[in-house]
């Protein structure tokens, strides 16, 4: 069972085509908080001179594809199940990490051709289930890639050999520690808004789990939870606030685990540590990050970390 599962890493799926328009830019904005404050209209309003994509854009593409409509959550699921393994029980499968590394700005609309590319990286299993890890890039109709983007699942209960069990040929870059020894250099409040997971689900992720209190009670969360990536774009617009001021294309990369649940209206508070240079050439400081659950102090996003270009000059002059 293992070398059969050896042999699966590696495998692509087939390739999918993704379209996106400007008003699906505005709608994901929106569904990560944009416009809780009106200073910034670059990424909810065409009309603003710099209309722009937000950045972390296309980690909704694996779910939304080409589609201008609503999707069954089961049937995504179903089609990217890695050949080989037992079937994800949607129950039990729980998103564990994200990454996003933007390569180029993406255009305000795609129009035709662009694809997404799925590779199965890591296969690891340990006594509570098994965790799955692909890469998607992000192509136009020329093949020029866009973003490169790892995603992993935990599957409680799956099993492979029973025993401990691990295939990992690539991934990103993973977190530094946070400095025990000084408060963080950043930090930023973001109220989400009772009806978040009302708006963001319509970017591409119509898990029943973000809108019907009886599946959020079954799933034993009390109730319905926002969606794991709208806390991941929150937390990508609290950097961009702080460490770069809002300029646009300055978020190069960011990825974080999913640690524990956020209600709709639950308040986030990001704590950003500057650790050290982002890679030679991107011009960029690499942060350390976490985003708490405020009132009840729990990590929501844990081991986060970013390249981000900081907006020295600003800093400059104040
Ligand atoms: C197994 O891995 C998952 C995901 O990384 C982790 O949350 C869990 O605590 C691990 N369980 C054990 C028993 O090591
Ligand atoms: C976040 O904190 C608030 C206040 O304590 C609490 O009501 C809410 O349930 C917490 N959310 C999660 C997901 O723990």
């Amino acid at each position: 069972m293992a070398a059969e599962i050896s042999k699966l890493i590696g495998y692509e799926a087939p390739d999918r085509p993704v379209s996106w328009l400007k008003r699906d830019l505005i709608l994901y904005a929106l569904g990560i908080g944009g416009g809780d404050s009106n200073d910034d209209l670059s990424y909810i309003y065409e009309l603003d001179p710099n209309f722009a994509a937000f950045p972390t854009y296309p980690v909704v593409l694996t779910f939304k594809g080409d589609s201008q409509d609503v999707n069954l959550f089961a049937e995504t699921i179903k089609s990217s199940a890695l050949p080989g393994l037992p079937p994800v029980d949607l129950g039990k499968s729980v998103h564990g990490s994200q990454s996003i590394e933007i390569l180029k700005t993406l255009p305000v609309a795609s129009g035709p051709g662009w694809k997404w590319k799925t590779k199965y990286t890591g296969v690891s299993e340990n006594k509570s289930g098994v965790v799955i890890t692909s890469e998607n890039l992000l192509v136009d109709p020329q093949g020029v890639p866009y973003a490169k983007l790892y995603s992993s699942s935990f599957n409680i209960g799956m099993k492979i050999t029973g025993d401990k069990f691990a295939k990992v040929i690539a991934g990103p870059p993973q977190a530094k520690p946070i400095p025990k020894d000084r408060k963080p250099d950043w930090v930023v409040r973001q109220k989400t808004s009772p009806d978040q997971a009302l708006l963001y689900r319509l970017s591409g992720d119509y898990n029943p789990l973000h809108i019907d209190p009886q599946v959020g009670r079954a799933a034993g969360f009390g109730g319905t939870i926002l969606h794991g990536l709208a806390t991941f774009g929150f937390a990508a617009r609290a950097l961009i606030s702080a460490v770069a001021y809002d300029e646009p294309d300055t978020l190069k990369f960011i990825g974080v685990r999913f640690t524990s649940p956020v209600k709709p209206g639950d308040v986030l508070e990001t704590h950003v540590w500057e650790v050290g240079p982002g890679p030679t050439g991107t011009g960029t400081i690499e942060v350390a990050f976490v985003t708490k659950n405020l009132t009840s102090g729990k990590d929501a996003l844990g081991g986060g970390i970013a390249y981000v270009v900081k907006a020295q000059a600003l800093l400059a002059v104040m």
